[in-house]
């Protein structure tokens, strides 16, 4: 049987991390975990209970709640996607919102935030055979994963598929709006003190501002196959 191996793939806003990713998962009939809707799910739950005004994030409170967040993800048979539960409500459509977005940075600074999700998602992966995205999947949660991508794209690029994809969800935004938010969050993300976006030294970067998704699997598939034979 064929070594089921751990996938990390980290990378900047909208680079398309979970397009590869989903796409890679189910080539290999991996499991695939968006980690970033995790940190998305904790950014709504404490905006709904009113932690986060004019983007100042009341720590305190979110940290006393985190054991009453619990987050899931299930397979949805009619769109054939997973969808992120929060408190076993589906808010898959909801923590894509813009409000979400421009908090969530913030919110995944905090250290209590990140040490609460880390520990769901190493247990999530435990059993390899996963494909999973974020900022810190190669460096802090599975520094012992075969396979790590490095995904990125230039902020231009990255801005205008955001823009794309809301726009075709139906949903009134500016492109300038967009793209100020995707250089906000890079900045936050790369600067914060708790496991900031870098790339692992063994991590393999993939700039993809000029490939389309069908050759980035390939491109992954071979890099799997290499790291299978070599173990
Ligand atoms: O991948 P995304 O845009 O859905 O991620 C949302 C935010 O969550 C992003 O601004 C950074 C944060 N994040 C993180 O800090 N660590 C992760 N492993 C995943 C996401």
């Amino acid at each position: 049987m064929e070594k089921k191996i751990i996938v990390a793939i980290d990378g900047h806003s909208s680079s398309g991390k979970s397009t590869i990713s989903k796409q890679l998962a189910t080539s290999l009939g991996y499991k695939y975990i968006d980690t970033g809707a995790m940190y998305r799910a904790v950014t709504l739950y404490a905006l709904r209970k009113g932690f986060i005004q004019d983007k100042a994030v009341n720590k305190d409170k979110l940290i006393q709640a985190l054991p009453k967040i619990d987050i899931k993800f299930r397979y949805n048979p009619k769109t054939e996607k997973t969808d992120t539960y929060l408190n076993g409500e589906n808010i898959e459509d909801e923590i894509r919102a813009l409000e979400v977005s421009n908090n969530v940075s913030r919110v995944a600074t905090i250290k209590e935030v990140r040490q609460a999700m880390v520990k769901k998602q190493q247990k999530m992966g435990k059993d390899s055979g996963i494909v999973m995205d974020g900022r810190d999947i190669g460096s802090v949660v599975f520094p012992e994963a075969e396979l790590k991508i490095f995904l990125t794209a230039s902020t231009k690029i990255r801005a205008q598929r955001r823009y794309d994809e809301l726009k075709a969800k139906g949903l009134d935004v500016s492109f300038d709006e967009i793209l100020e938010n995707i250089e906000e969050r890079d900045h936050i993300d790369s600067t914060r003190e708790e496991s900031p976006l870098i790339k692992a030294d063994d991590a393999i970067v993939l700039d993809n501002s000029n490939m389309i998704p069908k050759k980035q699997n390939e491109w992954l598939l071979e890099k799997v196959e290499a790291v299978r034979n070599a173990h």
